[in-house]
């Protein structure tokens, strides 16, 4: 359903599909959306501004630079690339060139649609449109994912004739199919925006380490993705979110308490002090089963041929979490490389969980250390679901909107 009111920032970029943004204009306008059209230097090369100005009744801004009129200053920052980014629910942008795409992903500000798209946090639609070669060359493709790791959307390109003569992908998706993502998108970011207001979550992330001697440890592949894009993406829906992460090289996200911990003992320690206060608790570090019993104080020489180490079990954080659980949601991990609804189950019911994402691990792509992941999400009440393979912020997104779900079966089971 339209949101009546919304208000778009139409990117418009430099290629011969610009003349289509004429009629996502008009589209967007028919639908109660306001409408601010940005157009690069080139894209009026293909397009007038006084074509778009017409159709969504509003100027259209071609310049960073250019004598900004004061009754358009409605935020106090004065500074119009500013205020565009902060005054606008949505940024569609369409045709969204192979420039535009490096240009974003390499995070360039040199127009005022680049500049203005850096200061922009709302939702982002691509609509590429370009030659099939440029959008098969591996540059266009890396860019993409690039941006698409960071949760931008795409629609089209669809194939067929281009402009250029050639036959294949690149061709601008049609505007009412464009039209039609921007509602879809601008639904759920109303609907999502903050349904997890008043949660507290607290989250683990990343590997541990655990000390061999003083320069070596045990550790493993986890790169804290994972558990940073559900942060990530719970603190965007509004929840107070406690990350509590073993070493990783991944820049805090925005609005997340992070707690950085290297060993087991020292994460479980983090938790526990934090638990009180966590209406929601996510497993997802890969935290070490077992440690070095007698961490030695010096650098190990080697001398023999051959050298023991002797492992003990350290706490299991999430089970620990699971027997103190009182009306928390508690949902853990499961790295599998087999059985892995089977071993889901288990641990569901080991750890008294109330949801097990398991995910296979030791492939190529998915699980430890990539961008992507594929999960079956276990619980109780359902038939395992599976989740196909996605960027891990996604993914996130859907663990995330289990936790209502949860809540009402929870509420259910204890009437
Ligand atoms: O960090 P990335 O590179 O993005 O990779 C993501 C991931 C593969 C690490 C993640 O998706 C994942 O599977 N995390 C769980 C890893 C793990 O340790 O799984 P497990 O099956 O061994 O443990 C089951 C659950 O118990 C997990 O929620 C784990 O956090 C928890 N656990 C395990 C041992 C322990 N001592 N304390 C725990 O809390």
């Amino acid at each position: 359903m339209p949101r009546e009111g919304a208000r778009i920032i139409l990117g418009v970029g430099g290629g011969i599909a610009a003349y289509k943004s004429a009629e996502l204009a008009r589209l967007l306008v028919q639908r109660g959306y306001s409408v601010q059209a940005v157009m690069t230097h080139s894209a009026t090369q293909f397009l007038t501004p006084l074509t778009l100005a017409s159709l969504t009744h509003n100027k259209v801004i071609t310049n960073l630079f250019a004598e900004r009129d004061d009754s358009t200053a409605t935020l106090s920052s004065a500074i119009e690339h500013i205020d565009v980014a902060l005054e606008n629910d949505l940024l569609v942008v369409a045709p969204a060139t192979a420039d535009l795409l490096a240009q974003f992903a390499h995070g360039l500000a040199g127009d005022f649609l680049t500049t203005m798209h850096l200061a922009f946090t709302g939702p982002v639609l691509l609509a590429p449109a370009m030659n099939t070669n440029m959008w098969n060359h591996a540059a266009t493709q890396v860019n993409l994912k690039t941006l698409q790791q960071r949760g931008y959307h795409l629609v089209g390109p669809d194939a067929g004739d281009l402009a250029c003569g050639m036959v294949g992908a690149g061709r601008l998706a049609e505007p009412l199919e464009i039209a039609d993502a921007v509602t879809a998108l601008l639904h759920q970011s109303l609907h999502q925006s903050r349904d997890l207001a008043g949660e507290t979550i607290l989250i683990t992330a990343g590997p541990t380490q655990e000390a061999i001697d003083p320069v070596r440890v045990i550790t493993n592949r986890s790169s804290g993705r994972m558990g940073y894009a559900i942060a990530e993406k719970a603190a965007a829906r509004g929840a107070r979110v406690i990350l509590v992460s073993g070493p990783v090289a991944l820049a805090p996200p925005m609005g997340v308490e992070v707690l950085r911990v290297e060993s087991a003992e020292q994460m479980k320690n983090a938790v526990m002090a934090n638990l009180e206060a966590a209406s929601i608790f996510i497993g997802v570090a890969a935290v070490a089963d077992y440690r070095p019993r007698h961490p030695a104080d010096q650098k190990l020489k080697k001398t023999a041929s051959r050298l023991s180490i002797e492992l003990e079990p350290t706490t299991d954080i999430l089970a620990e979490v699971g027997r103190q659980k009182g009306d928390r949601i508690v949902i853990g991990f499961a790295a599998e490389t087999q059985n892995l609804a089977a071993e889901g189950k288990r641990k569901l019911e080991l750890k008294h969980c109330d949801l097990v994402v398991a995910n296979l691990v030791g492939l190529d792509g998915t699980g430890f250390e990539s961008d992507e992941n594929e999960v079956l999400l276990i619980t109780r009440d359902a038939e395992p679901k599976a989740i196909p393979r996605a960027a891990k912020r996604e993914i996130a997104s859907r663990i995330l909107d289990q936790i209502a779900p949860l809540r009402l079966s929870a509420r259910a089971r204890n009437a």
